[in-house]
């Protein structure tokens, strides 16, 4: 039943996605509009925007992820960012500065909010979840890639599925791999986690993905597996730096700054930017 809703609800965002397309961004519901007017909880409402701010600025120097939380009692706030990892500095803030600026002018008195999309993962809470897997929902898509030889489809499943050990394992909890399909064609894995999580909980939510969206994303050439805990991407191009493929990279103690990705890379296909409004659809 739980798998059924899960299932659900994932077929729900994507159905809406498709109706709901604004300028990249994807509202989910109307109904925080109202909150705009309120004059809500001022403490609340300023805990929150500091926490946020806080969030989009630190994540970018800190290889791409941070956690905290802001404010005491019942106006405390708590938030985790994260962007994937051959994010650039720059590509990440820029995803997280989108993001932040939804509650912010939205939904400034939501206590609970999640969105995630290809590139960085936003979620707070009134109540602390460092640590705690997101498994309530996720998305999947193929953008336009066409329809790959089923026999490579099958072997690059397979790489994909090997990768969740070693993200789960990766100092900052990413991995990549890449598959040789003969005739000088190759397809490209990328896995990451929310690096908060226990290397059980890592792998958990990779194989919860893989499980879940093996039947959509079928012999397709290219696919992508977004949760807000981990996401797996997949290509028959490299598209993260060929540099990002090292399992331990060297200087991870020179400080936060040390990026892997000069450019402003973005997967083509991907424009995919879900809202989960949790006190909107009460999730079972
Ligand atoms: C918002 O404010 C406007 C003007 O003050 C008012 O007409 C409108 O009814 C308010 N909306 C809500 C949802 O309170
Ligand atoms: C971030 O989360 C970890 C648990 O994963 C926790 O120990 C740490 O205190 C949090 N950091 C902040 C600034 O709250
Ligand atoms: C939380 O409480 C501490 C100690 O009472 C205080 O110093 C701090 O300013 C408070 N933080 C907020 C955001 O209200
Ligand atoms: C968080 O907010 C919800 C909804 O307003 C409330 O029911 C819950 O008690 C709050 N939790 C904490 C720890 O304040
Ligand atoms: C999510 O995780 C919780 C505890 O970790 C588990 O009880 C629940 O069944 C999971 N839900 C789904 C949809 O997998
Ligand atoms: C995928 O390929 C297999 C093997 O050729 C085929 O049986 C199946 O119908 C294909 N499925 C889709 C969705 O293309
Ligand atoms: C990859 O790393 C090497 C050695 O650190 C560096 O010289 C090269 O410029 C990097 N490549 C890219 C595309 O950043």
């Amino acid at each position: 039943m739980e798998k059924f809703m899960f299932m659900f609800w994932a077929m729900f965002f994507i159905i809406m996605l498709w109706f709901c397309h604004v300028d990249g961004i994807t509202h989910l519901d109307s109904e925080c509009s109202q909150a705009r007017n309120s004059t809500g909880n001022t403490v609340y409402r300023s805990n929150l925007r500091s926490l946020l701010t806080s969030l989009a600025t630190n994540a970018p120097l800190q290889d791409g992820f941070f956690n905290a939380s802001v404010g005491n009692g019942s106006d405390r706030v708590y938030g985790l960012v994260w962007c994937r990892a051959d994010a650039s500095p720059d590509t990440c803030s820029k995803c997280l500065n989108d993001f932040i600026s939804i509650p912010l002018t939205d939904c400034p008195d939501t206590k609970e909010l999640v969105i995630w999309s290809s590139t960085c993962n936003l979620r707070f809470s009134n109540e602390s979840f460092f640590g705690e897997l997101w498994n309530k929902s996720s998305s999947s898509t193929y953008g336009n890639s066409g329809l790959d030889d089923p026999a490579v489809f099958t072997r690059g499943f397979s790489m994909m599925e090997t990768l969740v050990r070693s993200v789960s394992n990766g100092p900052l909890m990413f991995a990549t791999n890449v598959l040789d399909v003969g005739d000088n064609r190759e397809r490209y894995g990328l896995g990451q986690c929310s690096r908060d999580l226990s290397k059980l909980d890592c792998q958990n939510c990779l194989e919860e993905l893989l499980t879940s969206y093996r039947e959509y994303v079928l012999n397709r050439t290219g696919w992508e597996m977004l949760g807000v805990s981990c996401g797996m991407w997949y290509d028959n191009f490299r598209f993260y730096d060929a540099n990002l493929s090292r399992p331990n990279p060297p200087n991870t103690s020179g400080g936060g700054e040390r990026w892997y990705n000069k450019g402003d890379m973005i997967l083509a296909f991907v424009g995919i930017l879900v809202l989960y409004w949790i006190s909107d659809f009460n999730y079972v």
